[in-house]
C-alpha cells in the first residue's frame, strides 16, 4: 500500500489535492501534515473519516521531532509538499514566519526524506520564484529565478534547496510551478474570493493600483490533477510549469465576479499599490503537456461562475475561515481603502 504523505492537506490547494488523491487512489493510505495555521481548516477535509486509509496529524513541519514522528510511524512512500505561508500580502507585513516555515520547514522535511530514503518526493512551488514576465512572451522551467516579494523569494529558496538534494544526494524529487489558482476552500484574503465576500456584503472592493496587473488563472482541481500527474509521471530532477494559459487583468476578473453576483462596478476601489507589485506571470507549459500529459481543462468563464456559487453556497465555512483569519483582513484592508479612489487611475504606480 502506497502511503501519501500531504503537507498542507488541510489549506487551500492541499485540501483539494487531499481529496482527489482519497477518491482516485482508494488502495492508498493518505496522510496529512498541517499545522493548522489561520489558514488550514479541518473543515475542508470533513468528508475524509480518521481510520486505514486517513490519517490527519496536527503538526508543525519546522518541529523535526513531530517530522520525524511521522516518518517512523508512517513511512511514507511518496511526499506532496504543500504547507506554507503563502500570501504575498502577509509577506510584506511580516516575512519572517515566511522564511522560517517555507524555507526552514521544507528543509526539515527534506532531511527525513532523505534520511529515511523516501522514494518520491514532490515540492510544490510557484511561478512567482520567476518574478516579473514581460510583455509578450512566457517563461519555461529554465527561466532565471527573480523573486519579487518575501514569499516569492521564501519559495525560490525552497525550490533551490530541494534541486540540492537532487543534485548532492540523488533524491528522486519533482518539482511543479503553478500559477494562480481559484476555486473552492481558498481562505478569503487571496484576490478572488477576498472580492466575493466583500462583494456578498457590499463592502467596497481593493483593486491595487491602476488594476492592470495580469496572473495566469488555473481552477484548483486542474492543477490538483497536475501535482498528481507530476508525483505518477514527473522524471526525477525535473521541474514542471502548470497553468491554463488564463491569462486576465485584474480588473477583468474583479467586474467578472461582480457581474456573476449582479452587483455593482461602484463597488470597486482602486487603492495605494503593493509595493514590489509583479506585472505580469504567463507560463510555458508545453513540458507539463508533453512529458506529463497534462492540459489544464476548466476555463476561467466556467470556473470562475462556480467559485462564485460555491462561496455564496458555503456561508458556513466562510464564516468558520474568516473568525480564525484574525485582525489581518479589517486592518490591512482598511488600511488600503483609505483615501481610496472610484476613478480607473492608478493612486500610485511604483516602479511602472
Ligand atoms: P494555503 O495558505 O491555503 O495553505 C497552506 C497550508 O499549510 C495550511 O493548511 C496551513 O495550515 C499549512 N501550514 C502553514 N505553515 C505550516 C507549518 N509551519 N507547518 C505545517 N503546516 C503549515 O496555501 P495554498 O494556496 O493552498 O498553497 C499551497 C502550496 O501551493 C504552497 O506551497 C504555495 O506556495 C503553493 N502555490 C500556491 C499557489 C496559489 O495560487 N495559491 C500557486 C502556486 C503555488
Ligand atoms: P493574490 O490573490 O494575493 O495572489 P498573488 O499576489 O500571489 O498573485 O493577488 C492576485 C492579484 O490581485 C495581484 O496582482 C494582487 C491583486 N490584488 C488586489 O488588487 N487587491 C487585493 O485585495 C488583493 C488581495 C490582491
Amino acid at each position: 500500500m502506497a502511503v501519501v504523505l500531504i503537507t498542507g492537506g488541510a489549506g487551500f490547494i492541499g485540501s483539494a489535492l487531499t481529496l482527489r488523491w482519497a477518491r482516485e487512489h482508494p488502495s492508498d493510505r493518505v496522510v496529512v501534515l498541517d499545522a493548522l495555521t489561520y489558514a488550514g481548516n479541518r473543515i475542508s477535509l470533513s468528508s475524509l473519516p480518521e481510520g486505514e486509509r486517513f490519517r490527519m496529524v496536527e503538526a508543525d513541519i519546522r518541529d523535526e521531532k513531530a517530522v520525524e514522528a511521522v516518518w517512523v510511524d508512517e513511512k511514507p512512500t511518496l511526499v506532496l509538499h504543500l504547507a506554507a505561508e503563502s500570501h504575498v500580502d502577509r509577506s510584506i507585513l511580516g516575512p519572517m514566519a515566511f522564511t522560517d516555515t517555507n524555507v526552514r520547514g521544507t528543509h526539515v522535511l527534506l532531511e527525513a526524506a532523505r534520511r529515511h530514503k523516501t522514494p518520491r518526493f514532490v515540492h510544490i512551488s510557484t511561478d512567482e520564484v520567476y518574478g516579473p514576465t514581460p510583455e509578450p512572451g512566457r517563461f519555461d522551467e529554465e527561466a532565471p529565478f527573480r523573486p519579487s516579494s518575501p514569499y516569492a523569494a521564501s519559495k525560490a529558496a525552497a525550490d533551490l534547496l530541494a534541486q540540492s538534494y537532487v543534485k548532492t544526494y540523488g533524491m528522486d524529487l519533482v518539482i511543479t510551478r503553478a500559477s494562480n489558482n481559484y476555486g473552492p476552500r481558498q481562505t478569503p484574503e487571496k484576490l478572488i474570493p477576498l472580492m466575493i465576500t466583500r462583494a456578498r456584503a457590499d463592502e467596497q472592493l481593493p483593486v491595487y493600483g491602476d488594476g492592470q496587473h495580469k496572473r495566469d488563472w488555473i481552477y484548483v482541481e486542474d492543477h490538483a490533477r497536475g501535482i498528481e500527474a507530476a508525483a505518477l509521471k514527473g522524471k526525477a530532477g525535473r521541474a514542471y510549469n502548470l497553468g491554463a494559459g488564463e491569462e486576465r487583468t485584474n480588473i477583468t476578473i474583479v467586474k467578472t465576479i461582480l457581474g456573476h453576483m449582479g452587483k455593482p462596478d461602484t463597488l470597486i476601489r482602486y487603492v495605494t499599490d503593493r509595493p514590489a507589485h509583479d506585472r505580469r506571470y504567463a507560463l510555458e507549459v508545453s513540458r507539463a503537456r508533453d512529458e506529463l500529459g497534462f492540459r489544464a481543462e476548466t476555463s476561467l468563464e466556467a470556473g470562475l461562475r462556480d467559485t462564485v456559487k460555491w462561496y455564496v453556497d458555503n456561508g458556513a465555512w466562510v464564516e468558520h475561515v474568516k473568525a480564525r483569519q484574525g485582525e489581518f483582513g479589517s486592518s490591512w484592508y482598511a488600511d488600503r481603502l483609505k483615501g481610496a479612489s472610484t476613478q480607473e487611475k492608478p493612486v500610485t504606480l511604483a516602479g511602472h
